[in-house]
């Protein structure tokens, strides 16, 4: 693409006159302080393999290059332009603390769920602001209805925290759980969506899906799983477990038909660490109890799972920057570059010898994450030497059938750490 057509943003500012005026939130977040210059070509324009681009790209981040961090599925870190607002907002608010924060910052909430619901395609009225997809999630988990017997799907491959919600209620109420064991990975979503559909009964009260399951990057068919249980019985909740798929995969939530919806924002949208977002559907509002309680449980407003206490604002308001940032590169795009990322070296890395991958390579079951192992070697020894020998950061996974080294590139990641990764799998290989 010629360079003419890219028109380049400039986001300078200074910070001096910040702290003397602010009057209200939105001068503090007009001013920018970063000098980063991110190439913005047409959203239409395909820059999955474009090098130059996702370079500017990697230098909004101030990730650090002595370190390859490919654990970005634990949780990203923040473009420099997010990291600077928090800065400011937090230092503003240390100035008056309750007058900033209660007076002044807190009108920016309305304005980020808007932001927010936009890019979820929903109305802001079914989107509560928090902390983690663990407490979006379990907000529904534990605001549900439900009476002894009633049952529950899932997965043995959803999250720990979920789970161990679930089964607290199984402790407390006696609901049962009907468990699903997937064969991962699978291609094949007849298999996918049959798995559910065998687990529910007339007694089904509820259907959890991870889209993502984080253990091993497999996208699960949340919509074709949705519409199966709403034919069933239109009256079963579908609960999605979205910390994964929000801002990694191109989709709006209600695409995918579920009731309620969580996620984290501090993974893929690169979000201050401790963000979440939860979404209720308008109809079911009113049926979910909140988690802290409010004047008004049975309320149909959104913001009844807001009533937490002190939280922070300034981490609330700088989502907005990422929320931005995540726009000016475009869903999609990052969607197709992420799946490229990981196909750039899994591919390769196929020709290992004693290598396997437990995730797909297809862009209808996978995204950014895959988990690799070697044959004769242990996780844990195998992502230790990859630290020991060329400082890249993973994680072990050992959950139920996933046994593997996770790698997690996000949208800084360049190729040269790619190869990098595996060079030095291809080392590790040769010295087994
Ligand atoms: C599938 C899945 N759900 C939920 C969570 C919990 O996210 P958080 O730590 O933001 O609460 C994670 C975290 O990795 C996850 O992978």
């Amino acid at each position: 693409m010629a360079n003419s057509r890219r028109n380049f943003i400039k986001a300078v500012g200074s910070t001096a006159g910040i702290f003397a005026l602010v009057p209200s939130f939105e001068a503090v977040g007009k001013t920018l302080d970063s000098n980063i210059h991110i190439p913005q070509l047409l959203l239409s324009e395909d820059v999955t393999d474009n090098e130059d681009y996702w370079t500017w790209v990697q230098q909004a981040y101030s990730v650090s290059p002595n370190i390859i961090n490919l654990n970005n599925g634990g949780v990203s870190p923040q473009p420099i332009v997010v990291q600077d607002a928090l800065d400011r907002y937090n230092r503003l608010s240390n100035e008056a603390p309750s007058y900033y924060m209660w007076r002044t910052l807190d009108e920016g909430r309305e304005g980020l769920r808007l932001k927010l619901a936009d890019l979820a395609g929903v109305s802001a009225d079914e989107i509560a602001i928090n902390r983690n997809a663990t407490e979006a999630l379990e907000t529904v988990i534990f605001g549900l209805n439900l009476q002894k017997g009633d049952e529950v799907v899932l997965t043995k491959q959803d999250y720990p925290n979920m789970i161990h919600a679930w089964r607290q209620r199984e402790k407390r109420e006696g609901i049962v759980l009907k468990w699903i064991n997937l064969e991962l990975p699978s291609e094949d979503n007849d298999y996918l969506v049959k798995k559910y559909e065998e687990q529910i009964t007339d007694k089904t009260k509820v259907v959890m899906i991870t889209h993502l399951i984080n253990w091993s990057g497999q996208l699960l068919p949340a919509k074709q799983i949705s519409q199966m249980v709403k034919r069933k019985n239109k009256d079963i909740y579908v609960l999605i477990d979205g910390a994964h798929s929000f801002a990694h995969f191109d989709f709006k939530i209600p695409d995918l038909g579920g009731d309620f919806f969580g996620t984290s924002l501090h993974k893929w949208l690169s979000a201050p660490f401790g963000t979440g977002m939860m979404y209720i559907k308008k109809e079911r509002i009113s049926e979910i109890w909140t988690m802290f309680a409010s004047d008004a449980p049975q309320s149909t407003d959104i913001r009844k799972f807001e009533v937490l206490g002190t939280r922070s604002f300034p981490t609330e308001m700088a989502t907005g920057y990422a929320v931005n940032f995540h726009n000016a590169i475009g869903t999609l795009r990052k969607q197709k570059r992420l799946h490229y990322l990981k196909n750039y070296w899994v591919e390769k890395a196929l020709n290992i010898k004693g290598f396997s991958t437990q995730t797909s390579l297809k862009p209808e079951f996978s995204g950014a994450i895959a988990t690799f192992a070697l044959k004769g070697m242990t996780i844990a020894e195998l992502s230790a030497a990859l630290f020991k020998k060329a400082r890249i950061h993973t994680t072990s996974i050992a959950w139920e059938n996933i046994n593997g080294v996770r790698v997690t590139p996000h949208v800084y990641t360049t190729l040269k750490d790619l190869d990098r990764l595996v060079d030095t799998i291809q080392h590790i290989a040769k010295e087994i």
